[in-house]
């Protein structure tokens, strides 16, 4: 049997559809796909997805059929209930804007981003832990000197973060981009107010030796948007919504792995049930109160006290943050899947 463009008796439809790109294929090539039933329906999927020519994407597929299917079967899955999932993630894209992404959130409620991330960023000993980037990162940001604040006066309780990048033999790491970004005491992202403007957001460099220091304001515990879908969902399931207070931060150096982080506060109430699972005990601070009044006005408080956060992060180069995704895979006994 000739491709479907060699058959011109196939209707205008078709042929329509051909013109538009939709792929010409020999249907002899296909497995047959009558009387289809619970038992035989996942391997047919199979079958006609092994046509895909991109060896990773037709893994992916595979297990994500394997396993979509395996759930249908072993929970007996309802129509309803099936619709009802459909509808929200339906009203889960709907809620998406260019400032608000409800499908990180769910990723982030479901454990899906911290599992991602984990799988995806293992560290050695000595090396930064990554954690999970949250639905608020922006690209648009203000771009500030070292010293300089990111938040605007009254966002909250005075804060100073101060520290070094170096990699793992101790060396600094110089011109690394510093992306930054926090709730105000209020308990809100800048893009979640409806007069958007930039604040409590900035973006620095690390100067020749590695060194950064810039002020904030101390980031409060909020709860996670719940007045959509996945906010409907969390209550559903008498989760509570809330993450601890954090301090997001994203670095970027040439030759270097990107780390996405946060760090976070001793005594937080909700240090051990964030909502979004991205606590990890190495990244919680204990800030130290500053109240000398000459000292915040060395580094352009108005006044005193300031809350003094001090982090020396330690970046991966990018072979050894492969050798390490190396390392884990063999570990986990997943080393021979496509990559
Ligand atoms: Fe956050």
């Amino acid at each position: 049997m000739p491709p479907l463009t060699n058959l011109p008796h196939l209707g205008k439809a078709v042929q329509d559809a051909l013109a538009r790109g939709a792929p010409d294929i020999n249907t002899d090539n296909l497995p047959s796909m009558k009387d289809l039933n619970a038992d035989n329906l996942t391997d047919l999927v199979h079958l006609i997805d092994g046509q895909c020519p991109n060896p990773r994407q037709k893994f992916l597929m595979d297990k994500l059929v394997q396993h979509l299917h395996d759930y249908v079967r072993e929970t007996q899955l309802t129509t309803e209930e099936w619709m009802t999932a459909i509808k929200f993630l339906t009203a889960t894209g709907q809620i998406c804007t260019d400032l608000r992404q409800e499908f990180i959130l769910l990723s982030d409620v479901l454990g899906v981003s911290a599992l991602v991330d984990v799988v995806n960023h293992p560290k050695p000993k000595g090396a930064t832990e990554s954690t999970v980037l949250g639905p608020f990162f922006v690209e648009e940001t203000r771009e500030i000197k070292n010293g300089d604040t990111i938040a605007s006066e009254g966002k909250g309780e005075y804060m100073l973060v101060k520290g070094s990048v170096k990699n793992l033999r101790g060396e600094p790491v110089p011109n690394c981009l510093i992306e930054t970004w926090e709730t105000d005491n209020d308990g809100f992202y800048d893009t979640q107010y409806a007069e958007y403007d930039v604040d409590c957001r900035g973006r620095l460099r690390t100067d020749d030796k590695g060194e950064y220091v810039f002020r904030a304001v101390l980031p409060v515990a909020y709860p996670i948007p719940n007045d959509g879908p996945v906010g409907k969902w969390l209550r559903s399931m008498n989760r509570h919504v809330f993450r601890p207070a954090h301090l997001h931060m994203m670095l970027q150096a040439q030759g270097y792995e990107e780390l996405v982080t946060s760090l976070y506060f001793e005594g937080d109430v909700f240090l051990t049930s964030d909502a979004v699972f991205g606590v990890k005990g190495s990244l919680v601070k204990t800030p130290d109160v500053v109240t000398d009044e000459a000292e915040a006005r060395k580094y352009g408080f108005k006044s005193s006290p300031f809350h003094l956060v001090t982090q020396d992060f330690v970046l991966l180069t990018e072979e050894e943050s492969e050798q390490e995704k190396a390392k884990a895979r063999k570990e986990r006994g997943v080393d021979s899947v496509p990559t």
